[in-house]
């Protein structure tokens, strides 16, 4: 495949309904985008987020997860294959090993969905406000082997008001994964 002049061959890995997709694809398009994306790949055969990638022509393709160590094989074929250099995890609700990281040699980013490193892992959104936080937020990480817990790249924080729930947190947040993913990788890539 060729890689066009100055932009990182990126691929997007989703599980779900893909907005964070969709901001990444939006940004793509941009004059001044610094990815390509290349490959979309989902776990989920009824992810949502498939159909951005389908309405944009980018090829996207369903990796069915039988269990972790053939799921890794087949993602390190398709991300070798298409010359992929940078993959971003977006809503991908599955965790990759050490050795994949290892062995795909390129960097990973992810979003999550707390102001880390509070709230690793699931129901950030429902824990923060059974704690009182103030605040909550979106977090850009690189991927390392211990789960959210690579360096950050970004992040922005969200007041928690009283009368929020876990759904308008949810959307609050996301509004804020939607701005910051584009910046994060603008920033990630401008020192690697
Ligand atoms: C986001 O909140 C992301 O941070 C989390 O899962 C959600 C995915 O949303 N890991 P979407 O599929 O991008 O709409």
């Amino acid at each position: 495949m060729e890689k066009s002049i100055g932009k990182k061959n990126t691929a997007i890995i989703i599980s779900g309904k893909g907005s964070n997709l969709r901001s990444l694809i939006k940004y793509s398009k941009t004059k001044k985008s610094l990815i390509k994306i290349v490959l979309v790949i989902s776990n989920n055969s009824n992810a949502k987020g498939i159909q951005y990638a389908k309405k944009s022509k980018i090829s996207n393709i369903i990796v069915k997860y039988i269990n972790k160590k053939k799921f890794e094989k087949r993602l390190l074929k398709l991300l070798k294959g298409n010359k992929v250099e940078l993959i971003c995890l977006a809503g991908f609700m599955k965790i990759l090993s050490a050795d994949f990281i290892k062995n795909v040699n390129m960097p990973i980013l992810n979003i999550h969905p707390s102001l880390l490193p509070k709230y690793k892992g699931l129901n950030t959104h429902y824990r923060a406000i059974k704690n009182n936080e103030k605040y909550s937020g979106a977090t850009v990480h690189i991927v390392n082997k211990k789960l959210d817990s690579g360096k950050i790249i970004l992040q922005e924080r969200v007041k928690i008001l009283k009368s929020d729930n876990e759904e308008n947190l949810k959307s609050k947040v996301l509004k804020i994964e939607h701005k910051i993913y584009p910046k994060a990788i603008i920033k990630f890539l401008a020192d690697h």
